[in-house]
């Protein structure tokens, strides 16, 4: 049965649902599937994105994450420019390729302003050299062209559930939190020539397998050029947490993300699919088996170590004790074992987005 679903060149909703709860034999030979997928046409390079949460401060109060703009326990911080310039150059210094800003949401002229300027910045300081990936959430598309014409040239949206039910339960319905309005944000950014990135979480409290399939439709139907998806993490200080005894055991959501990843993966086969963080808070060793699967994609910590512990989107975030250098001798150690080769110095860019560009030309 499962030899039949992993043949076929598109997936129903029925086929990944299928695939999603596979089991024994069937889930081996559904990961070995997605291996050679990720070999065939991707290769074993991992790239290095250097990651800088360079503020925690957020005008949205999404109920899962624990910087919500209500939560009072937390130290907001908003790291100086020029300590954000000493992190990218140690990303620059060791042949990163690469840099995400992350942060929380803020849409005004003076964030704006200053993120173009940060960008100017970067290109200067890495004579051009360095990518650089934005993660700031949902923006004008003056904000977002402005930006795109300082430097940027991928961000990560998470669209967090595909599904407008969903995601109605994990949001306050607002104008602030809307569902049409970061849709139309990745339609956007799309349109503006971003390497566009998205993402949900997996395991959440009202999540049904079938949304679980529909989310990677969804990506697939965006035509994306890469993806972030991880585990949901309960966090104590937001409203989510009383629904803590819906959640599946921590192991059942890492397995049902492997499963996300490594089927993403054979749905689209030359995206860049980031292991990210989440995953290394349930399984100390998570993001390699991920790698192993189909991700490509390593995001660092670069934020400077006094910061880390206050960018708490979930509880047991790993690596807030350690320093940038820390990090980097680990996760080469780490990509060794999964088999895997760093593409150091390079962009690695998403080759979906690379090569549907040539054929538009
Ligand atoms: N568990 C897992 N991921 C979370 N995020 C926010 N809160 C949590 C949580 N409790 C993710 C969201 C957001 C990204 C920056 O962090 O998907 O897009
Ligand atoms: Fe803000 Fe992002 Fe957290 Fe929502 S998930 S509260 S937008 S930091
Ligand atoms: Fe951060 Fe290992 S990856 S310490």
């Amino acid at each position: 049965m499962i030899e039949k679903i992993l043949n076929k060149n598109e997936f129903s909703k029925e086929d990944i649902i299928y695939l999603l709860n596979c089991k024994g034999n069937e889930r081996a030979l559904l990961f070995e599937k997605s291996s050679e997928v990720k070999s065939k046409f991707i290769g074993n390079k991992v790239y290095l994105r250097g990651l800088v949460e360079f503020s925690n401060i957020c005008c949205k109060n999404c109920y899962y994450c624990g910087i919500r703009k209500d939560n009072e326990n937390v130290k907001r911080y908003n790291i100086s420019d020029s300590e954000i310039l000493e992190s990218v150059k140690f990303a620059y210094r060791n042949n990163y390729g690469s840099v995400v800003l992350q942060s929380g949401e803020l849409q005004s002229n003076k964030f704006s302003a200053r993120i173009e300027n940060l960008l100017k910045e970067i290109k200067k300081i890495s004579n051009n050299e360095l990518g650089i990936t934005l993660s700031c959430g949902e923006q004008s598309e003056e904000t977002y062209r402005r930006w795109f014409n300082s430097g940027a040239h991928r961000y990560l949206l998470r669209i967090e559930a595909s599904n407008k039910e969903l995601y109605k339960k994990l949001h306050p319905e607002n104008e602030l939190h809307s569902w049409e309005k970061r849709v139309e944000c990745l339609k956007l950014l799309k349109k503006l020539d971003y390497q566009t990135g998205t993402g949900v979480m997996i395991g959440l409290p009202f999540q049904t397998i079938e949304n679980l399939a529909e989310d990677l439709l969804f990506m697939k139907n965006l035509d994306i050029a890469m993806c972030g998806m991880g585990p949901y993490l309960e966090h104590e200080e937001t409203p989510l947490y009383k629904y803590s005894n819906l959640l599946d055991p921590k192991n059942e959501r890492f397995e049902m993300t492997m499963k996300m990843i490594s089927i993403l993966r054979i749905m689209m086969p030359k995206i860049n699919i980031a292991a990210t963080t989440a995953l290394q808070a349930i399984d100390k060793i998570g993001r390699e088996k991920i790698i192993k699967i189909g991700a490509n994609i390593l995001m660092p910590n670069i934020t400077p170590g006094k910061y880390r512990d206050d960018y708490d989107l979930y509880m047991n975030k790993p690596c807030t004790d350690d320093s940038a250098d820390d990090c980097k001798n680990c996760l080469e150690a780490r990509i060794k074992i999964a088999g895997a080769e760093i593409g150091y110095g390079e962009w690695g860019d998403s080759l979906h987005f690379k090569e549907k560009n040539i054929e538009n030309l």
